[in-house]
């Protein structure tokens, strides 16, 4: 395993170990031995998650005079999903391995011939990571040097499992097993989950479980234009929950087969600039990625290939992060044109026609649609904001949260908890602070400990009750995370410090 893989894979294992032991996300099912592709928010997730949603609703639609909320229903006719082409297209490739009884994503498994002196002399395979290419050199170098073949080993030029001649199938090795001759042809899953709905159970009572939340926003537009003061360009935004039955759920909560999304469809005319609209909204996303706390060095532009768009689609712009895992797609900024629209106008015979004041015409609008994944922005700041440095030459891993989105924005401690006049002053100003704040109340252990546990989830100031509190000028030291500064201020000073950090 190369170094930089190990390094990677340890940052991710410290993550989710951190995730567990401090209760932000388990498992779920986790009593009956897990149950994959699902997770739970603990007390500190559930925190970080509705801060993350909080800000993105506050910049998004609250704060821009042009965007309109809403909150459509999970479960929706499932007409809507014939129209939308999920019901016919919403599939991803699938692959088994028969011995292994393991399910790979066709396009997540990629494989190469081994050649020696230009002769093959096997396949390598390996799962989509971002190491693989090292991975399967290596795999290729074992296998040359096991077989005992001499002479020069060609370049492994990895393609992925929905890319192979027919004839390859049965020389492709299983990653599961390392073994050729056990995956199957690749076909199409889709990847909505079915429910019924009613007291029948025939195929007339099939429902889906929605797979984005954009369709929701498709489907209300005729509301929203007419019962609210909306003229081009405006957007409608939704956050909430989505469900995909992925083949191959992956990586924590990064791909996950239950998850939120926070998704915008900004509505404009089919005559203006769309490069432009689309730009800015990929500017503006950036931006507040910045915002809660993601560098944006760590955020990169992954523009898709022209022949490799949806039919529908003008033009699509993922923002990537570097996850420890590689740099993945974090939010997907695409130019849909009018095609959903148009779909519903034709499927429910529903007119989608919209008046614009400022040209007089009428036309079914163009749309340009951020999607971001609430779970995967969750991780991204995870990573983020993981650390781990040396105080007073003791190791300390901490949480660098921005202080928007931090679940506590400052702890109270009492220096003693067994001087009642300490204790009582704290909670007085603990209680104060609570109004306005999410704070946290802790009186026990010695400060330093204290001040670590606080380090370790995020909290970006602690606010400590002393002697000099009391018996002098009445002020509180008021310790940041990041630099483990300490000073003394009036509780004025603590509460206009405060206000002015967490806008
Ligand atoms: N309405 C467009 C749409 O849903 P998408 O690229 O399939 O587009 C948008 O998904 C975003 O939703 C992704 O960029 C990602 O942030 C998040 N997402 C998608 N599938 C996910 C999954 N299985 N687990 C967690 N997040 C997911």
């Amino acid at each position: 395993m190369s170094k930089a893989k190990a390094s990677n894979n340890s940052q991710m294992d410290a993550i989710v170990a951190l995730c567990k032991r401090r209760g932000f996300i388990f498992q779920s099912s986790e009593i009956y031995g897990g149950y994959n592709g699902f997770f739970d928010f603990g007390p500190l997730g559930v925190e970080l998650k509705k801060n993350i949603k909080d800000a993105w609703w506050k910049d998004m639609v609250q704060r821009r005079d042009d965007i309109e909320g809403l909150d459509s229903s999970i479960i929706m006719s499932p007409k809507i999903w014939v129209a939308s082409g999920h019901v016919g297209g919403f599939s991803d490739p699938m692959v088994d391995c028969k011995v292994s009884k393991m399910r790979y994503r066709a396009d997540q498994l990629f494989y190469a011939p081994v050649q020696v002196d230009g002769e093959t002399i096997g396949y390598v395979s390996v799962l989509e990571d971002g190491a693989m290419q090292a991975d399967a050199e290596a795999a290729a170098e074992k296998m040359k040097r096991k077989g005992g073949h001499q002479g020069e080993l060609g370049p492994i030029a990895l393609k992925d499992y929905t890319e192979a001649d027919p004839s390859e199938y049965e020389l492709i090795p299983s990653p599961a097993t390392g073994e050729a001759g056990s995956l199957t042809p690749p076909r199409e899953f889709n990847l909505m989950f079915e429910t019924k709905v009613g007291a029948l159970s025939d195929s007339s009572a099939t429902a889906y479980l929605r797979p984005e939340t954009a369709q929701g926003i498709f489907a209300n537009y005729k509301n929203v234009v007419d019962t609210g003061r909306v003229k081009i360009p405006f957007g409608i935004a939704q956050i909430g929950k989505a469900f995909r039955n992925e083949i191959t759920p992956k990586n924590f909560i990064f791909r996950s087969r239950e998850f939120e999304q926070m998704e915008i469809e900004y509505f404009i005319s089919p005559d203006a600039d769309w490069k432009t609209i689309h730009r800015e909204w990929i500017d503006a996303c950036k931006q507040w990625l910045v915002s809660v706390g993601i560098a944006e060095e760590l955020v990169g532009e992954d523009v898709h290939p022209e022949d490799k768009l949806s039919h529908y689609s003008k033009g699509t712009t993922d923002l990537t992060f570097h996850f420890p895992f590689g740099e993945q797609e974090l939010w997907g900024i695409a130019c849909r044109g009018n095609f959903d629209l148009t779909q519903h106008a034709e499927h429910s015979g529903k007119p989608m026609e919209i008046f614009d004041e400022a040209t007089k015409s009428k036309y079914v609008p163009h749309v340009i649609e951020p999607s971001l994944g609430v779970d995967r922005v969750l991780l991204a700041i995870l990573t983020a904001a993981f650390c781990e440095d040396e105080v007073g030459g003791e190791k300390r891993s901490l949480m660098k949260f921005h202080p928007r989105i931090a679940p506590y924005k400052v702890a109270v401690l009492p220096l003693l908890k067994n001087k009642p006049e300490l204790v009582e002053r704290a909670r007085g100003i603990y209680e104060k602070l609570q109004r306005k704040f999410n704070c946290f109340w802790d009186a026990s252990g010695a400060i330093g400990r204290r001040y670590r546990r606080m380090d370790e989830i995020g909290t970006p100031w602690c606010v400590t009750i002393d002697f000099d509190t009391i018996e002098k000028d009445g002020t509180v030291t008021l310790r940041d995370r990041d630099t483990t500064e300490q000073k003394r201020v009036s509780e004025e000073e603590l509460f206009a410090f405060l206000d002015e950090q967490l806008f």
